[in-house]
């Protein structure tokens, strides 16, 4: 099929799985649960750390020189998002100072992404489809926090952090249909992509086994 083909056909089946998302949503409003803000944003600092680093680590062994430059601009969008929410934090009296993100390691979705060797693999799994997750989930999250009350978590969400997710999801699907032109690479992409979401399922499941929470904000 024609890389606009496979990226339609990607991009039907990304939101056809995120779907469920929504249901687990209403389970989550019927519980009540009231989860502290400072622990979703310390989730939140961990997630931005690992797509800045996944996209800085990537720029580096990646020859397409615009999709080089996409991973840059990520790497520094992600730290950019990480600081603002650090700072909402802090302004808020959340000691950060000796909270490390990756203190208890990194994720297992981040060390599969790590290991994909090929451009059309980690536009796939790492920009259009991980960044596509984020924004669901952020849209919950903005959500949560309205319910909540809090105006200036869910301003910094809607202006800055969702339309950089949008971009880089953007950028994702764009350089797919650039690059994934043979059956090959298209074959290797939505292998990735599947990967990525059932991954990222599971450790949604497992933080909401342990926090009893479903809008976990992405990045
Ligand atoms: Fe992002
Ligand atoms: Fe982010």
């Amino acid at each position: 099929m024609t890389s606009s083909e496979f990226v339609r056909e990607l991009h039907n089946e990304t939101a056809r799985v995120l779907e469920g998302l929504d249901r687990l949503e209403l389970v989550e409003a019927e519980s009540g649960n009231q989860l502290d803000m400072p622990n979703l944003l310390r989730i939140a600092l961990k997630n931005e750390l690992e797509a800045s680093e996944l996209a800085a680590y990537w720029m580096v062994s990646t020859t397409e020189i615009d999709v080089k430059l996409g991973f840059a601009r990520q790497a520094g969008d992600e730290a950019k998002h990480y600081r603002m929410i650090e700072k909402l934090l802090s302004d808020r009296g959340v000691d950060l100072t000796s909270f490390n993100p990756i203190a208890t390691g990194y994720s297992k979705l981040f060390e599969y992404l790590k290991t994909l060797p090929d451009t059309a693999s980690r536009l796939a799994a790492g920009q259009f489809t991980r960044e596509a997750i984020a924004q669901k989930r952020n849209e919950q999250f903005i959500r949560l926090c309205e319910a909540r009350g809090d105006k200036e978590t869910a301003a910094l969400y809607v202006d800055v952090i969702q339309p950089d997710e949008g971009y880089h999801h953007l950028l994702g699907r764009s350089m797919l249909e650039k690059y994934a032109t043979d059956a090959a690479s298209q074959e290797r992409a939505r292998a990735a992509a599947q990967r990525t979401l059932q991954l990222a399922e599971e450790l949604r499941g497992i933080a909401e086994k342990k926090m009893g929470v479903c809008q976990i904000p992405g990045c």
